[in-house]
């Protein structure tokens, strides 16, 4: 199948007062519809900067970036506007683009009816648990139909039993709306129980230790929470923590 995402020799510099920054060297990896990626490496090792170039919110110093669809990007903190409704945070993006026409309407309509959110259309987000704003978030993400996600740390700002109830909700929605994900993670479980593919990237500048294609034995359904109990879990996450610089400042 051909790649819906394509990174090809990225690099990327930052220029500043101290003098140049070398933040990615030399990335390359593709990703297929329908596949969720997790891209794992160390705080500050320039996640977050590959996920801008992915987005186009940045240009790489060199190399190119193929994308072939629309992005949808969810950020590390749900950005949810405390005094707008949910149903107005939701379509805020759609607003602004002049897109909100009736289609959009029913669209986020059914969204929030399927993930359990209809109820609280009208209500605030600080009446919201952390978990479903989180959802609300995505929400928002998926109203204007993406064909590709990017997930910055999504669930980091939620307490650790929350987080892994999230992440099953999230990883849900993904698959049932069938969008290919690339997420960004330093949590080496996360990123085995939810992607099908973990790029394991050094500290600063990002070079690429490893690709990783996680085959979890599951008797159930596939969800992060069921993909824990994997008998080759443990493996993954043992070859994962050793190509992790995490000993290093
Ligand atoms: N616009 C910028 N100008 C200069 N330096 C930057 C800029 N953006 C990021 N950096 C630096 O680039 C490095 C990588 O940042 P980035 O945010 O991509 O890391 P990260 O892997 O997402 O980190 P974290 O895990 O903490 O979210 C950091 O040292 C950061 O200070
Ligand atoms: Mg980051």
């Amino acid at each position: 199948m051909a790649a819906i995402v394509e990174v090809k020799d990225v690099n990327m510099n930052f220029y500043t007062l101290e003098g140049e920054l070398q933040v990615l060297y030399d990335l390359n990896f593709s990703l297929e519809e329908g596949k969720i990626l997790a891209l794992l490496g160390p705080s500050g090792c320039g996640k977050s900067t590959m996920l801008n170039i992915l987005s186009g919110l940045l240009k790489p110093t060199s190399g190119q970036v193929r994308i072939d669809g629309k992005l949808g990007y969810m950020f590390q903190r749900d950005h949810l506007l405390e005094w707008r409704t949910i149903m107005d945070n939701i379509t805020i993006g759609l607003e602004i683009q002049k897109k909100l026409n009736e289609e959009a309407r029913q669209k986020i309509e059914s969204l929030l009816k399927t993930y359990g959110l209809w109820d609280f259309r009208n209500r605030y987000p600080r009446e919201l648990s952390g978990g479903m704003r989180q959802r609300v978030a995505l929400i928002r993400t998926l109203s204007v139909d993406p064909d590709i996600l990017l997930l910055d740390e999504a669930f980091s700002a939620l307490d650790y039993q929350t987080r892994l109830l999230v992440s099953d909700d999230i990883y849900k929605i993904i698959k049932n709306e069938k969008k290919t994900t690339i997420l960004v993670t330093h949590d080496i479980s996360e990123a085995i129980s939810m992607a099908d593919f973990v790029l394991v990237l050094s500290k600063r500048p990002a070079t690429i230790k490893g690709i990783h294609n996680i085959n979890l034995t599951i008797e159930e359904e596939k969800t992060p929470l069921s993909a824990r109990k994997a008998p080759e879990f443990k493996d993954y996450f043992n070859a994962l923590w050793k190509e992790l610089d995490i000993y290093e400042d």
